[in-house]
């Protein structure tokens, strides 16, 4: 099988590359335009495999990725080319318009030309090249909208009512896929799932940025009274998801992914601070540096600043996957505490990609976002 991936250069689509090349599931088409979210050090070793293909382009160009299809000709596309921070869609939600909702419909369509195009008789493989042909659109557990404390979790019919611009845009281009399978029959299968954690995550979204922070004796900056609740999933066990809903899911459905893992953003900063406790103990230097006048000098937690909070801020998010698991058969292996643990010594052990990723456009990020809370 090949596969025509957007976004694998990000932090999920990469993990979806490696696991597929790494255990030989498929060949790999990875189309990225190389944001600043992309960064193609995530896939060591992949240049010289011949199963796979990298190819520079933008989702919103639309002869660019008609040449992408005409050329490597696809059994099916898995769709993570996308902005996916929240706190840069509050700031700037133009470039999530345009590729998470245009880019959207824009692959979609030349999906359905070229899907329209397939030969529709079965071939040795008992099924038409068409009958074969899926459009799997990743998505989140944003587009639900903010959950109450006491309500169940998400399940697949829960009302879609996004809060945040990359919320709404995600909210978009799920519907943009849906109408795409009503109309024109295009077979798609879309999955939402919960907030993901682990390696070569860009060190914007909350856990890099907190073990990285509080590595460097920097003040960790927890949004309003960092009572939040979110539903966290090891990166790897959602690429494992991912494959499994391409594979078995059925045609025009829905199945949400999560980690069973509801934990506040206070408990997971809390359990990053003393991972690294145990891990890699406070350096007398960096002690110094940070002045901290406390009985218990050595512990990160002192590290914990609240600042001003995102503006609609989402109390909570739960993901209900017990759909996945009963019809497909996933579970995720990870706990997150073993998860969180894994992450952490990664950052911890992979300076170098860090150094590099945290270039002067990232500094320039975090001094625009948080010099205004
Ligand atoms: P990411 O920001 O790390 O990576 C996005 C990738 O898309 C980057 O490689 C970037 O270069 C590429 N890209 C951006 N705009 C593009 C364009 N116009 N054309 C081609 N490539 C483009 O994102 P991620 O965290 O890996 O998320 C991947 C997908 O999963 C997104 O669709 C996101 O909405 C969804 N998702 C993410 C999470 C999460 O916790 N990170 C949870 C659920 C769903
Ligand atoms: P984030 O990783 O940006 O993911 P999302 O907004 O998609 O859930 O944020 C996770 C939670 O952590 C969210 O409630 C916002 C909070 N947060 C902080 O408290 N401080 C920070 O510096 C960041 C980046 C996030």
């Amino acid at each position: 099988m090949k596969i025509l991936i957007t976004g694998g250069a990000g932090f999920i689509g990469s993990a979806l590359v490696r696991f597929l090349m790494g255990s030989q599931l498929a060949r790999v088409v990875n189309v990225d335009a190389l944001t600043y979210a992309g960064n193609l050090e995530a896939l060591p070793g992949l240049d010289d495999d011949p199963g796979y293909h990298f190819e520079h382009v933008d989702i919103g160009d639309r002869a660019a990725v008609e040449r992408v299809f005409r050329v490597h000709k696809p059994d099916a596309v898995m769709h993570l080319a996308a902005e996916s921070h929240v706190d840069r869609s509050i700031l700037g939600p133009e470039a999530f318009v345009q590729t998470n909702v245009v880019g959207t419909q824009n692959l979609l369509e030349v999906a359905r030309e070229y899907w329209q195009g397939l030969a529709d008789q079965p071939d040795q493989r008992q099924q038409s090249p068409r009958e074969r042909f899926r459009f799997h659109h990743i998505s989140t557990d944003e587009v639900f909208g903010d959950l109450p404390l006491d309500a169940p979790a998400f399940t697949e019919t829960t009302p879609y009512a996004p809060s945040s611009p990359y919320a709404a845009s995600k909210a978009a281009s799920d519907h943009l896929v849906r109408a795409w399978h009503r109309t024109y029959g295009l077979p798609v299968v879309i999955t939402n799932c919960s907030n993901n954690y682990g390696p070569y995550q860009f060190p914007e979204k909350l856990i890099p940025l907190m073990i990285l922070n509080a590595a460097a004796g920097k003040p960790l900056p927890v949004y309003g009274d960092g009572g939040q609740i979110r539903d966290w999933l090891h990166v790897e066990d959602h690429a494992k998801a991912l494959w499994t809903v391409l594979q078995h899911g059925e045609v025009g459905e829905t199945y949400n992914i999560g980690g069973d893992a509801e934990r506040t953003n206070l408990d997971v900063v809390h359990t990053i601070c003393d991972l690294l406790t145990e891990l890699r103990p406070m350096a007398e230097d960096v002690r110094r540096q940070t002045n901290l006048e406390t009985n218990t000098p050595t512990h990160y937690r002192n590290l914990i600043q609240s600042v001003t909070d995102r503006p609609g801020h989402d109390r909570r998010y739960a993901i209900d996957s017990r759909r996945i698991q009963r019809e497909l058969g996933w579970r995720p292996r990870h706990t997150f505490e073993s998860g969180l643990r894994k992450t952490v010594q990664w950052y911890l052990e992979h300076t170098e990609w860090v150094n590099r990723v945290q270039s002067g456009e990232y500094r320039q990020w975090l001094e625009q976002n948080y010099a205004s809370r």
